[in-house]
C-alpha cells in the first residue's frame, strides 16, 4: 500500500515561512491526524501536498514518488482525494451532481455508477436526498456530502481539513464514526482536526502541530495521555 512521507518540509507565503522543517509520516491502512490551533498550518500542510504551495525546502514523497515539480492534478489522479475545510459543496447543485463532480477524472459511467452506489451504501441519506438541492440540506448532510464527493475520485489517501468545524455535536459524532468506517474499508485517512479528544480516538497515529512546527507525535494513545497534549487541547 501506498505511504506519504513529509520530509524536512519548509514552506509559506511570499516571504514568510509558516511550516519550519515539518516531518509526517502517513502509514498506509491508518488514520493519521495533525493536531493544532487555528493558524499553526494545518491547512498549509495539506496545499504542500497537495503542490499547491510546494515545498520550499525538504521533500514530499507519495506511493514511492517524490513529488517534486508534480502539478496538483496529477497528484491527484495518483490517489490523493482532499476534503476541504468548510467543505465546499455546490448549494445550488443536487446531491447527486455534487457527488458526480468528485469522480472528474474518471469518465467509464459504468464505474461512476458503482462508486457512487457505494457512497449511497456508506450515506443511505444522500440516496434518498439524490435530488435535493445541496444548500438546503442540513450542515451535518452536506458534510457526508463533501465526504462522499471525496470517495467519489476513489482515493488510496483521503485528506479531511476539519470536517468537525461548524457542526453541532451530534454531526460531530456521527462524521468521526464516518471516517473510522471509511478508514475500516481500506482507504488511508490524513485528518486535520483542532477537536483532539474525538479525533485520537478514532486515529493511529498522530502530531501535534504548533506555529508550524511538529512539537509532539506518537501512537493516539500516547499523545491523549501527554499531559502537554492534554492541557493545550483538551480545554
Ligand atoms: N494564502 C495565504 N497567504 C498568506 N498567508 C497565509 C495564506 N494562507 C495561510 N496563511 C498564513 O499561514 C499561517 C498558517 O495558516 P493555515 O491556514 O495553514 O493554518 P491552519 O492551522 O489551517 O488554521 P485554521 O485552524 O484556522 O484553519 C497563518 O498565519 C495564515 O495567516
Ligand atoms: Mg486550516
Amino acid at each position: 500500500m501506498s505511504r506519504l512521507s513529509v520530509k524536512g518540509v519548509t514552506t509559506g507565503y511570499d516571504k514568510v515561512d509558516v511550516l519550519h522543517d515539518v516531518t509526517i509520516d502517513v502509514e498506509p491502512g491508518e488514520i493519521t491526524c495533525i493536531l493544532g490551533a487555528n493558524g499553526a498550518g494545518k491547512t498549509t500542510l495539506i496545499r504542500a501536498i497537495l503542490g499547491l504551495t510546494p515545498p520550499r525546502q525538504g521533500e514530499i514523497w507519495w506511493d514511492g514518488r517524490n513529488l517534486a515539480g508534480e502539478k496538483t492534478h496529477r497528484i491527484i489522479g495518483s490517489g490523493i482525494a482532499c476534503i476541504p475545510e468548510g467543505r465546499k459543496v455546490f448549494p445550488r447543485m443536487t446531491v447527486a451532481e455534487n457527488l458526480a463532480l468528485g469522480a472528474f477524472l474518471e469518465s467509464d459511467s459504468g464505474r461512476i455508477r458503482s462508486r457512487l452506489e457505494r457512497v449511497y451504501e456508506i450515506f443511505p441519506r444522500l440516496k434518498e436526498r439524490a435530488a435535493q438541492l445541496t444548500g438546503t440540506m442540513s450542515g451535518g448532510e452536506q458534510a457526508m456530502v463533501s465526504i462522499g464527493r471525496g470517495l467519489m475520485a476513489e482515493p488510496k489517501l483521503l485528506v479531511i481539513d476539519e470536517p468537525s468545524l461548524g457542526l453541532s455535536p451530534l454531526y460531530v459524532k456521527e462524521n468521526f464514526q464516518v471516517i473510522k468506517q471509511i478508514n475500516a474499508l481500506g482507504i488511508t485517512v490524513l485528518l486535520v482536526e483542532q477537536n483532539a479528544r474525538q479525533t485520537l480516538a478514532i486515529s493511529h497515529h498522530g502530531y501535534v502541530l504548533s506555529q508550524g512546527r511538529v512539537v509532539a507525535q506518537g501512537t493516539a494513545q500516547a499523545l491523549s495521555e501527554n499531559d502537554e497534549v492534554r492541557s493545550a487541547y483538551f480545554g
